[in-house]
């Protein structure tokens, strides 16, 4: 697709609705005054000088993303142009940052069956994003693939998680096994240039490998390599996403709150957890958007969950991000939203023109309580379905946002990615804790080093055996 001109930008421009976070629809017990915004503007500012002043340092490094890759977009084109010539899988090896986000654009940009559509309609590898150590996937993965025409592409940043670790030396064997000096013709690796041990392993066994910029975390990682070189393998126009993002970047480049999305958002979410806010359900009311909602997940809660802030102080800050799906969930979660507490602050994520339109048949003509739904589109019903949750959420004094993207494509994707991930940035400020780091993560880690003897973890080793042992009396 060709670049965009502004009037093309413009009419793909996300919007973001905040009304019925706001007390004239929900109440002043739950929602907002314009005086309370007013006085949190203050809030607001702070964090967006801070995001400001950091943007493109430290673990920010993300947000230059849109801007500084030119030369490896194109080696990432060359690459996947390659892949599909001689390959018919593409299966990533990599967990949380290095799989959410390439699962999260593979499921909005691809076919919604492209894995099953035949070689003729597919026009790209079939792409499996292997992101568990479960044995029975493992096996179950290697039941379906033919290794001669299939390329790995191990994502790890660290270069020793254990569930990437463990999946690369798996299938290398293999590889090896079978292939010979052949082997790397395979397997790419994603890793950091200057840490861990892929970048070690890579360079000995002479494999192609992209690298993970020093200030890009796993969760902030989908618009560099890691998810850019899945999303090409599988025809996304990786360009236009990054010029989304960059679009997005330049939108959210105010701190005016009524044209800034990312930073009202954050601050709405923000006021929100102050109510007792304690969770925050993603909606999409789109299956292409489905896994949209598990990266956001990650992304919001590895970011925000911080025992302490940047002054050392306990604060146990954060929001449980919950998925949900439109309209799927409206059966399975909407009593709880609209009825159970008060904790949570639901986004909706709106499509405003889905890719297909399917009409619902004639039938049932004498059956009027079914004979209603004839003649409309199933885009029509979910259209409808969505007004309708949005409506029985504020009725019910249920705080609630809706973001609509005017179509699902590479750019709107490459907006809302960027935007979640300021929004991040500005929440993180707002609670003065540090949104980059993960000790949690490397607490689980560290544990299954100890578990497996790992030099270096011997310490924990003692720790986990010295514990209260388990009562047998608790165990039934
Ligand atoms: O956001 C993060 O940094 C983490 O969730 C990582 O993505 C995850 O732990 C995997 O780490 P790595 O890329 O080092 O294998």
């Amino acid at each position: 697709m060709a670049r965009l001109n502004d009037k093309m930008r413009k009419a793909l421009k996300l919007k973001l609705d905040y009304n019925n976070m706001m007390a004239d629809y929900v109440g002043e017990e739950q929602g907002f005054t314009d005086a309370e915004l007013k006085r949190a503007k203050s809030i607001a500012d702070k964090a967006f000088e801070t995001v400001k002043a950091n943007r493109g340092q430290g673990m920010m490094g993300w947000t230059e993303l849109p801007y500084n890759q030119a030369e490896i977009v194109e080696d990432i084109i060359a690459t996947a142009k390659d892949i599909k010539k001689k390959f018919d899988n593409f299966v990533v090896l990599g967990i949380g940052g290095s799989a959410l986000g390439p699962t999260a654009v593979f499921q909005a940009l691809c076919h919604l069956r492209h894995n099953e559509l035949p070689k003729s309609k597919r026009k790209a590898p079939k792409l499996y994003v292997e992101d568990n150590v479960d044995p029975e996937r493992m096996v179950a993965l290697l039941d379906v693939l033919d290794l001669e025409k299939t390329m790995f592409n191990v994502i790890t940043k660290s270069g020793s998680t254990s569930e990437t670790m463990s999946q690369y030396l798996i299938i290398m064997d293999l590889l090896k096994k079978k292939f010979g000096d052949k082997a790397k013709d395979h397997m790419i690796a994603t890793t950091s240039s200057n840490k861990g041990n892929l970048i070690k392993i890579a360079k000995q066994e002479g494999l192609k490998t992209f690298y993970i910029p020093d200030g890009v975390g796993g969760r902030f990682s989908e618009l560099c390599p890691v998810g850019l070189l899945p999303a090409a393998v599988v025809g996304v126009d990786i360009k236009q996403m990054l010029d989304g993002a960059a679009y997005m970047d330049k939108i959210c480049s105010t701190k005016d709150l009524k044209k800034n999305p990312a930073l009202i958002s954050a601050l709405l979410e923000y006021l929100s957890m102050q109510k007792g806010k304690n969770i925050s359900v993603m909606m999409p009311y789109a299956d292409s958007l489905k896994y949209i909602a598990d990266w956001y997940c990650q992304l919001w809660g590895e970011s925000l969950g911080k025992s302490v802030d940047k002054e050392g102080n306990l604060v146990y800050a954060g929001q449980t991000p919950v998925k949900a799906l439109g309209v799927t969930d409206q059966h399975s979660q909407i009593q709880l939203y609209r009825e159970g507490p008060f904790d949570k602050v639901i986004t909706l994520i709106a499509v405003e023109n889905y890719r297909k339109e399917v009409e619902i048949s004639e039938g049932c003509k004498d059956i009027p309580d079914v004979s209603f739904l004839c003649g409309h589109t199933m885009n029509e019903l979910i259209t409808s379905e969505r007004i309708a949750t949005e409506y029985a959420l504020t009725t019910a004094q249920r705080l609630n946002y809706t973001i609509t993207l005017p179509e699902v494509n590479a750019f709107t994707i490459g907006e809302l990615l960027y935007m979640f991930e300021l929004e991040t940035a500005y929440a993180g400020a707002m609670l003065n804790i540090d949104t980059f780091n993960q000790p949690g993560v490397e607490g689980g880690k560290n544990a299954t080093y100890a578990l497996f003897g790992r030099k270096g973890y011997e310490e924990t080793k003692k720790e986990m055996d010295n514990a209260t042992p388990k009562k047998a009396d608790y165990i039934i």
